[in-house]
């Protein structure tokens, strides 16, 4: 087993920026990949400020924070991959645009690099055969926020090999993850369960049974969820969100758990996207409610 050293993050936003810092304080070389310059600059401002908010608790050291913030480099291009021994996928959540990113990636990474995509609900398996080396790729499902969550969900699908597989968990092992397996099913663990509770949620608030404020403190207090489920949908994102639950209906289009709610789709359309962009189902002043 060959053990990762240097680490890809393609896509700089909520998840990208939370798994390069993880990546970069755990010792590892990252390159971040964004095409957005806007969204890079975000993106490093955030892990600026996360370091600065673990160091300031004593979580690490102000060498650790150093040494992670001098390890990052950043680039607009996939060539600036071509050594890394992993990389991990998390731009945004459309099957195409990331099966085209992985026809990319086959080319612009060494053969022996794991390609590991941070999907909520797409399958691994078609990412691993647009990449033309199915067995190197599997999923490295990191949660939100990234340095705080413990979770990684592997996941390996028909194809990935037994050596990749082990690779990838010792390295969220490394970063201080603690990983579960999970087999290549629309949504793993967690969010096959999670993301048919957060949009129920959103259908009882369109059937007026109870306020927002209500369905949170409901869930808050009577089952000690850390936050309600419509806080919990701004703070994922709105968009990510009805990607998630549009795709899964157009695969399954008979299943009702997996219809999308029309007011998600309204309020995506006006932008309101959650905690990203300020206002969702509630209002944001960055990373705090209003
Ligand atoms: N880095 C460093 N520190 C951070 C941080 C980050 N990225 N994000 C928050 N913090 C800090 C806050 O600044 C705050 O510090 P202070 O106390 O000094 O202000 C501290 O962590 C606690 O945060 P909050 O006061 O905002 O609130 P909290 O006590 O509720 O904790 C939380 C925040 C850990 C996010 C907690 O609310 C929680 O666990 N929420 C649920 C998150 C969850 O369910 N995530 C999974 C989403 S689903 C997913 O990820 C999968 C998918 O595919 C969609
Ligand atoms: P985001 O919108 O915050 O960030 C996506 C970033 O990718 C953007 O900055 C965008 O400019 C960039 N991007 C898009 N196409 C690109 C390309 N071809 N090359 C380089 N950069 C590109 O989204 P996010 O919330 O970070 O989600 C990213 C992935 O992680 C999605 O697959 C999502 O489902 C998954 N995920 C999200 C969460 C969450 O809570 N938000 C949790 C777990 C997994």
């Amino acid at each position: 087993m060959t053990e990762i050293r240097k680490v890809g993050v393609v896509g700089c936003g909520l998840m990208g920026s939370g798994i390069a810092q993880i990546a970069a304080t755990a010792g590892h070389q990252v390159v971040v990949v964004e095409s957005n310059a806007g969204a890079l600059e975000t993106g490093l401002g955030r892990i600026r400020g996360s370091l600065a908010k673990l160091t300031d608790k004593g979580k690490i050291s102000t060498e650790m924070r150093d040494r992670a913030l001098v390890a990052i480099e950043s680039s607009d291009t996939l060539e600036a991959l071509g050594d890394c021994d992993l990389v991990v996928e998390a731009i945004v959540e459309d099957l195409e645009v990331k099966k085209t990113l992985f026809a990319d990636l086959g080319r612009a990474t060494r053969d022996d690099c794991i390609l590991a995509s941070n999907t909520s609900s797409f399958p691994i398996s078609a990412m691993a055969e647009a990449s033309g080396r199915p067995s190197r790729v599997l999923g490295l499902h990191f949660f939100n926020p990234v340095p705080l969550m413990k979770l990684v969900e592997v996941v390996q699908s028909e194809k990935t090999d037994d050596d990749a597989f082990a690779e990838a968990r010792a390295f969220a092992e490394r970063c201080g993850k603690a990983p579960i397996r999970a087999s290549d099913t629309p949504g793993f663990v967690v969010n096959r369960l999670l993301v048919p509770y957060l949009v129920e949620a959103i259908r009882m608030l369109e059937r007026g049974e109870a306020t927002k404020e209500d369905i949170d403190t409901g869930m808050m207090l009577g089952c000690g969820h850390p936050m309600g489920p419509l806080t919990l949908l701004d703070y994922v994102g709105l968009d990510t969100t009805l990607f998630i639950i549009d795709g899964w209906h157009e695969r399954f289009p008979n299943d009702p758990l997996f219809t999308p709610p029309e007011s998600l789709r309204q309020m995506v359309a006006e932008g309101r996207l959650g905690r990203k962009s300020g206002r969702g189902f509630y209002e944001w002043d960055g990373d705090k409610r209003k």
